[in-house]
Parts: C-alpha cells; sequence; structure tokens
C-alpha cells in the first residue's frame, strides 16, 4: 500500500515528504478552505505541491456540469505532469471522467460510497476511486467493510486499457480518521490510503518504540561509563 498525505497544508506535505514513504497528496475544496486558501492563488498552491511531491496530486473540480468539469480538469492538468483530478461520483461527473481519460488525463473519482459507483467509475476510465470510509462511519454505516467490498469487487476484473493507456485503476482508501482505519486498509489490498497529516504522524509511532529507544540510550550510557 502507498501513502498519500490528506492536506493542502504545504508545511505538512513537505514534513510527510522528509519521511521518505510519501507517494502522493491529496486535496479537496475543504482542506484548501481549510489553509485559508484565496480563490485566485489556488493553481499556483497546486503548482507549490508539485514541486514537493514528484506523485500524483488530487486537484478537485467545482463544477457541477461535464462541460465544466472538463474544462476545470484540462486547467488542472496543465499546471503540472503529475495533477490527477479529482471529480465527484455522479453521471455528469462520470462522462467528463470518460472525456478526460480519452484525452490521457488522469481521474481520481471521488466521493464514492457503494461497489456499484466504483465499478462505473472504473469503466468510465477512473485512474484512481476514493472510497470514503470515515463519513460511512459518521452516518451510522460501517466505512471498513464498504472499502473491503469495493476492493474485492474491483479486484475481480482487469480495468487495464479502460483508462489511460494500460494503467490500472487504483483505489485510495480515503476519509481515514485513525491509524485502525490505516491498518485495516492495507489488510484488505487498498492500493493507497490518503491519510491527514495528524494521523499519519501517529502511523509511525508506538509507545513501546519509544520506550525502547528510552532503554537503549540509558544501557548505551552505562556502556560509555563503564
Ligand atoms: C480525500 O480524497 C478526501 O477528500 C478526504 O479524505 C475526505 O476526508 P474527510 O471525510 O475527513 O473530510
Amino acid at each position: 500500500m502507498k501513502f498519500f498525505v490528506d492536506t493542502a497544508n504545504l508545511d505538512e506535505i513537505k514534513e510527510a515528504a522528509s519521511w521518505g514513504a510519501l507517494a502522493g497528496v491529496t486535496t479537496n475544496p475543504s482542506l484548501y478552505a481549510r489553509i485559508g486558501g484565496k480563490l485566485e492563488d489556488f493553481e499556483a498552491h497546486i503548482a507549490r505541491i508539485c514541486e514537493i511531491v514528484d506523485g500524483p496530486v488530487s486537484a478537485e473540480t467545482v463544477a457541477m456540469t461535464a462541460e465544466g468539469m472538463i474544462a476545470d480538469g484540462r486547467r488542472l492538468a496543465a499546471i503540472a505532469p503529475n495533477v490527477v483530478v479529482k471529480i465527484p461520483v455522479t453521471a455528469e461527473g462520470l462522462a467528463a471522467t470518460r472525456a478526460l481519460a480519452d484525452e490521457g488525463i488522469r481521474v481520481n473519482v471521488t466521493l464514492v460510497f457503494n461497489v456499484t459507483q466504483a465499478i462505473l467509475a472504473a469503466r468510465a476510465g477512473a485512474r484512481y476511486i476514493s472510497p470514503f470510509v470515515g463519513r460511512f462511519d459518521d452516518i451510522g454505516e460501517d466505512g471498513l467493510s464498504q472499502l473491503a467490498d469495493i476492493v474485492a469487487a474491483v479486484q475481480n476484473y482487469d480495468f487495464r486499457g479502460v483508462g489511460v493507456g494500460d494503467e490500472e485503476v487504483e483505489i485510495i482508501a480515503a476519509s481515514l480518521r485513525s491509524v485502525n482505519h490505516v491498518s485495516q486498509a492495507a489488510l484488505m489490498g487498498a492500493d493507497i490510503s490518503t491519510v491527514p497529516f495528524n494521523v499519519l504522524k501517529k502511523c509511525m509511532q508506538h509507545p513501546l518504540t519509544d520506550r525502547g529507544i528510552d532503554t537503549f540510550m540509558a544501557d548505551w550510557e552505562k556502556v560509555r561509563n563503564a
């Protein structure tokens, strides 16, 4: 499983990239609003993220029609070669996904909550599909079991040649809220987890690691002083 960081915050992206295990970034309008982003600076901000990270950087369309999404998608894809256009799984979104994929533009189909939405997104040429875990939990459903169903269903088929070139569709486990969400996504075979910075930090921490380091340091002091 690859790790993406789910944030528009440049400091967080730089720090996550410095750990050496970051494969990409996802953003959405809410994450951009959270950092106080300005409309006129949006494309420049995505360009700054693409300078930090070589891997896929998702930038979301805010249009509601296929024509608008296609126009947004072309503009966003022109920012940098690693931009992925994020589009919601609606009829208009699927039509825009097909049109952009046919032009060689990679699309991340977002706001996916069930198997049929995921398979339709793959058939429409999505390069990435983003099932949301936490938001499904928020309405009293089981986000992880829904993600497991989507992973299993997509793995039943070979979507090579349906999207951009012969690239295989990948599932991005999204709306992850805890280390357990990330662990379970890995166990069920999600290709990618996109993780908020604070959760990503917790993914590398364990109290026994800290305790082990303290013990090794204390014992090494004994060796030095012997
Ligand atoms: C990423 O692609 C999604 O937009 C994001 O993970 C949504 O997370 P949230 O449900 O915590 O807002």
